[in-house]
């Protein structure tokens, strides 16, 4: 038999799930994992989200709505191993151990950090590096452990993470040039064809623009939102372009060819923007009526959700624990006797 190659991706926890997150991301991360040749590793990149966010209750927050959202949407936990990155205390071992074969001259040129010297620069702050901790500098270092850890092949991720798993594979490669074969090396698996939506406001749906449909708004607050959604100001029965409207991209991002094919036509009609805000509302709020209840069940009961996550965390635990004690006596850190 063939070994199964290992899928692993990870969710900052800074935020509440939105319409966005579903379609680009955790709808089809739910999916890959029923692929009986791929054993999926989830998890929530806590430690990630301190480095965005110093508000406990926020953080908080956000840790236990992404667990139950990708509960309520119907991960199951007996194929895939869902963890908190912080219940790992291997990761932030090995992510020491990996510092110390990362060159700085890599971190100095990541993305993230250099945005935030240029903003620092373009104020004429007299210290580039103002305001930057460590934490959003060593950044792919810690990344690079969550994977290497679990000797993961494949990473689904955004456009805008592929710079991050790239030094995870110089990380790893720099490792085993000095200690030997050791770890594999990631690939990021970008899909294009998965939708990236446009939010309220008509810019790319993202917590930074506070533009987004959270997932599981009561039925009522859906409504309100999206009834906001920005519309251009062409009366009900004037021909209108599908597809430059974030109505009719959001409604495509679910629906099939067919019903995409027949609300196409009723642009052409002139459907109004009010009509076509309540069809979307209905359209929308049909599928996410189950998960919603559920989130709701899991939300209400955290103590469920917490032995999930702690049976996750077991699981994982007992690949990277030995793993790491392999890593620790490659590097000299090994027992007397
Ligand atoms: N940095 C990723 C993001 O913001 C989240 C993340 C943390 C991650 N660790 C990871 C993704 C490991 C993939 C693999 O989206």
């Amino acid at each position: 038999m063939t070994q199964k190659h290992r899928v692993l991706t990870g969710i900052t926890t800074t935020g509440t799930p939105h319409l966005g997150n579903f379609v680009g991301a955790i709808g089809p991360a739910i999916e890959a994992s029923k692929n009986p040749d791929a054993q999926a590793f989830y998890f929530l990149a806590d430690y990630h989200a301190l480095i965005k966010c110093q508000d406990p209750k926020r953080v908080a927050a956000s840790r236990i709505e992404v667990a139950a959202t990708w509960l309520a949407l119907g991960l199951d936990t007996n194929n895939a191993t869902f963890y908190r990155q912080s219940d790992i205390p291997e990761i932030p071992e090995l992510t020491w151990i990996l510092t110390c074969v990362t060159a700085k001259g890599l971190l100095n040129r990541a993305h993230a950090y250099k945005a935030a010297v240029q903003i620092n620069e373009e104020e004429k702050e007299k210290d580039p590096d103002k305001g930057i901790t460590m934490g959003l500098f060593s950044y792919p270092v810690l990344m690079a452990a969550d994977i290497l850890m679990f000797n993961a092949s494949k990473v689904p991720v955004g456009r805008d993470q592929v710079q991050h798993i790239e030094m995870a594979r110089d990380i790893g490669g720099r490792f085993n040039h000095i200690f030997g074969p050791t770890f594999v090396l990631p690939e990021a698996v970008v899909d294009e064809k998965t939708a990236v939506l446009s939010g309220i406001d008509g810019r790319k749906m993202s917590k930074s623009y506070d533009n987004t449909i959270p997932l599981f708004l009561p039925e009522k607050q859906l409504r309100k939102i999206i009834m906001k959604i920005k519309t251009n100001s062409q009366e009900p029965s004037e021909p209108k372009d599908p597809d430059s409207c974030t109505l009719f991209e959001i409604y495509s991002a679910f629906a099939t060819k067919e019903e995409i094919q027949s609300l196409r036509a009723r642009y052409a009609q002139g459907i109004g923007w009010g009509e076509m805000k309540i069809l979307l509302f209905e359209y929308l709020n049909a599928i996410l009526k189950d998960p919603r209840e559920r989130y709701a069940e899991f939300m209400a009961d955290p103590a469920r959700i917490e032995k999930i996550l702690l049976e996750g965390a077991q699981k994982a635990r007992s690949v990277a624990a030995p793993f790491l004690a392999e890593i620790r006596k490659k590097t000299g850190l090994l027992p007397f006797a």
